[in-house]
């Protein structure tokens, strides 16, 4: 008999990849199933990016790589972020990592112990709770609430502040519920943070680049007095439609990059080389690919938006950003996770319970539009007649 770490008792999971592998083995069975679960987008990685990595591969860059990421691509993401963000940061401060979740990883385990503790969205990426409590560190959480459209509250945040409060973790726009932190509010959080020299900020900002109705990503890097503890995850997963190729970065800190280094060397030693190839074509090349995924994933969540509003039992706010709609099913009678199991077993439609983004996120459903418009209105149909069946009103 083995004996496991404590920490591994703790250690959760992201159940997305579990209704993936239920709703894959449903299909293997000859089930026809929508999945609105999965959180990729549902495009090829622009053309020009994948040939950058086979060309990267003909010309021999095929070695080990500095563990922090070629000197190229960490250039490119601090013009990168010139450009987007308007802020200046050192090639030397970007750490690249084999996706964004490894950041994650990083930074939790850089802060986090017993007797530490560490404010994370609820409902949030499963992720930063899972972590917080492997690291032994006490998970705090903050709740995003559907009358705030599931933006965070700067006092709610601030008022969680503790002197063992080492990490706060922030995403905007956010997973599971597409809802994005307003401008006011961001200003006000930072004020307050002013306060609290001791706490370090992780901000999550994968889905920076997927905003809808012209709006416009806020940085947490844009503020200077900031700038000594902000840790600010980017990557390529999503905007550039490339989860498979385990591409992310983070700014950090000027004393902390070369911890998160230190961290990447005893982890992974370096990203693949020809990936890295293909993040400069990403973020150096033509954008085309990148606005037209964006207007069709504009058109869906209009779409969705008004199918999801339209099934009995459920109501949906607008999500500002990413590709995710959260509707609330509390008047659908189902707890989440009951309503995602029968959605899945009885309606052939995944989709991903609340409650997989922690405790807050009871009485509403994760609805991934990363999928056709054919196949999301084939999804709520199902599900519309499926209610009906219930006689949920
Ligand atoms: C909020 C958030 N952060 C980070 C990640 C991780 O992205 P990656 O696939 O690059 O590890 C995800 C992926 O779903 C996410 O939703």
């Amino acid at each position: 008999m083995v004996t496991m770490a404590a920490g591994m008792g703790r250690l959760g999971t992201e159940s997305a990849f579990e209704v993936l592998a239920r709703a894959k083995a449903l299909e293997a069975q000859g089930r026809s199933i929508i999945n609105l679960g999965i959180g990729q987008p549902d495009f090829r990685t622009p053309d020009h990016i994948v040939e950058a990595a086979v060309k990267a591969l003909r010309d021999g860059h095929h070695g080990y790589t500095p563990a922090n990421g070629i000197l190229p691509l960490r250039e490119a993401v601090a013009e990168d972020l010139l450009r987007r963000h308007n802020v200046k940061v050192s090639p030397e401060q970007v750490v690249v990592v084999p996706g964004g979740k490894v950041t994650m990883f990083f930074a939790v385990l850089m802060f986090g112990e017993a007797g530490a503790e560490i404010i994370y969205p609820n409902p949030g990426f499963p992720i930063y709770e899972s972590v917080i409590k492997f690291s032994g560190a006490t998970p705090v959480p903050l709740p995003l609430l559907e009358k705030d459209g599931f933006g965070f509250s700067a006092d709610e945040v601030l008022k969680r502040i503790t002197p063992k409060t080492r990490l706060i973790i922030l995403n905007s726009p956010a997973n599971p519920t597409g809802g994005t932190s307003a401008k006011a509010e961001i200003e006000k959080l930072v004020k307050g943070l002013e306060k609290h020299p001791n706490v370090a900020i992780l901000s999550d900002e994968i889905y920076s680049e997927m905003l809808y109705g012209g709006r416009q990503h806020t940085s947490l890097l844009e503020y200077e007095s900031l700038r000594d503890r902000v840790i600010m995850l980017d990557g390529w997963s999503k905007t550039y439609a490339m989860t498979g190729w385990r591409m992310g970065y983070a700014v950090w800190p000027k004393d902390l990059a070369e911890h998160a280094t230190r961290l990447a060397i005893n982890c992974h030693s370096c990203v693949n080389a020809a990936a890295q190839w293909a993040g400069i074509a990403a973020l150096k090349g033509p954008k085309d690919d990148v606005a037209k995924m964006m207007k069709a994933f504009d058109e869906r969540r209009t779409i969705v938006v008004k199918e999801l509003n339209n099934l009995p039992g459920f109501s949906c706010v607008d999500p500002s950003g990413a590709f995710y709609a959260f509707p609330n099913i509390g008047k659908t009678g189902f707890a989440a996770k009951k309503l995602e199991l029968a959605l899945l077993e009885e309606v052939g439609v995944a989709v991903i319970a609340g409650t997989s983004f922690g405790s807050y996120g009871e009485g509403y459903l994760r609805f991934s539009y990363a999928n056709s418009v054919e196949n999301i209105l084939a999804a709520t149909d199902r599900i519309r007649k499926w209610l009906q069946q219930k006689k949920v009103a």
